[in-house]
């Protein structure tokens, strides 16, 4: 077997499943402040006012990575921390909890990664229709240079959006996630307009030859429930939907319309000159995958003429999330990626498991030690994958499921926001420092 000790560890969190503070030091609200408000929109009642209170507790969560032997401490900034209107003023002291989440980082010896929009759109944009509408590029361009001023200078490695296909499919389209939105007209120019933002904060920061700037990708491995040739024309539809159409117009292949229809809608938003502003070539592309879907042709479903079989029909395992969780999707994406490019540099930056409360946290350790596999498989081969974030520290906010899954390596009680570490994160903290990398 390959060794893959030189792979780097490290971790991802996002600024609304964490923080807490809402409303502290002059922070604005976001459309998670929003949307938590709204009955039924949250599966427990919850909401993220306080989460993990990360706002103040972040030297404890930074410690224990590093107690760990994490290398990487990804974490997103709240655009309206920073900007509370989206625009305009700077909220002084919004930069200042960054700034000592970075320093400490710093001062401890682990790598701060800023993700710049991780879901949590300032209220004040989404007023004027959010995504949706055209402006919130420039809107993105600005606070990108926010970002740029005060943090360039320490932080070398930049995320810029986070899962595209699902903040605006789950946003925008379906509704279930913040703002609430649905239908095809709202996605449709929602996902161009993200997408084209990105492009944008891209040129924005790529002025700094010393940093590192790259896209988190959502990817889940998709199968057809059988051979017949509708079922599989489903399957394509979806894996162009999830898969390649958030990085192939980077790449510049365009939006892939040839399997996905909808791109005709999607096109009635894009104006001249915006396939080309899209090319961009980020330093490196990060993949995110946690579940296998199979789906089958549907006639009567809009735009997409496929439904999901789920787990419990197709007699896979299912997860606390709903999803089955898919170990294998990492080799497959890796060497899927690498197809596009094969000097490209990968990095996973996020993968977990979802567990319910009662379940043991044994799992985990077996669902990671199949990650280090599927990732030693791929060593050999011409891919060149650089390390590893995991989702996540600890037990937080899980958007519309609330507090009811657990993807933490470490838990905390409900009440005192105290932190332990799990079984996982005594495995791993083993697995570290027993490389010999
Ligand atoms: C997101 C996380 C989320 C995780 C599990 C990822 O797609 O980036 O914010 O918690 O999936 O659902």
């Amino acid at each position: 077997m390959s060794n893959i000790d030189h792979l780097i560890w490290g971790v991802t969190t996002a600024a609304a499943q964490t923080e807490g503070g809402f409303n502290a030091d002059g922070r604005g609200l976001s459309i998670w402040d929003t949307f938590t408000n709204k009955p039924k929109s949250i599966k427990d009642k919850s909401n993220n006012q306080v989460a993990t209170n990360f706002y103040e507790r972040y030297r404890e969560d930074i410690d224990l990575s590093v107690k760990i032997g994490l290398k990487i401490f990804r974490f997103s900034i709240s655009w309206s921390r920073v900007l509370p209107n989206g625009s305009g003023v700077i909220n002084e002291k919004g930069i200042a909890f960054y700034n000592k989440v970075i320093d400490y980082c710093i001062e401890v010896g682990i790598e701060p990664w800023i993700t710049t929009y991780h879901w949590d759109l300032p209220q004040k944009l989404q007023d004027k229709g959010g995504w949706k509408n055209r402006d919130i590029i420039t809107d993105y361009e600005n606070y990108i240079k926010v970002l740029k001023l005060y943090f360039v200078d320490r932080v070398k490695n930049w995320i810029l959006i986070n899962e595209a296909i699902v903040c605006i499919g789950a946003g925008y389209f379906l509704g279930i996630h913040a703002p609430g939105k649905r239908g095809i007209k709202s996605f449709s120019a929602s996902i161009h307009h993200i997408l084209l933002a990105q492009a944008r904060g891209y040129r924005v920061l790529k002025g700094k030859k010393d940093i590192k700037i790259g896209t988190a990708i959502s990817c889940t491995k998709i199968e057809s429930h059988s051979k017949r040739k509708k079922d599989l024309r489903a399957a394509s539809r979806i894996d162009a939907l999830m898969n390649r159409l958030c990085i192939e117009p980077y790449i510049g292949l365009g939006y892939p319309e040839n399997e996905l229809p909808l791109v005709k809608r999607i096109k009635r938003f894009v104006q001249q000159g915006d396939m080309e502003e899209m090319k961009v070539d980020f330093d490196f592309w990060g993949i995110q995958t946690y579940a296998r879907e199979v789906v089958k042709s549907a006639w009567y479903i809009p735009y997409l003429g496929s439904i999901p079989v789920k787990p419990s029909k197709r007699k896979a395992p299912v997860s606390i999330m709903g999803w089955e969780t898919y170990p294998d999707g990492i080799q497959y994406f890796l060497e899927r990626f690498s197809i596009y490019d094969s000097e490209k540099p990968l990095w996973l930056t996020e993968c977990g498991m979802a567990l319910s409360e009662k379940e043991d946290d044994a799992k985990r350790i077996e669902y990671y030690t199949h990650i280090i596999e599927g990732m030693k498989k791929v060593s050999d081969q011409e891919i060149n994958l650089k390390g590893i974030l995991l989702w996540t520290l600890v037990d937080n906010f899980e958007w519309a499921e609330g507090y009811i899954p657990k993807f933490g390596i470490i838990g905390m009680d409900k009440i005192t926001l105290n932190r332990k570490m799990k079984k996982t994160a005594f495995w791993l903290k083993d697995y570290l420092s027993n490389r010999s990398g």
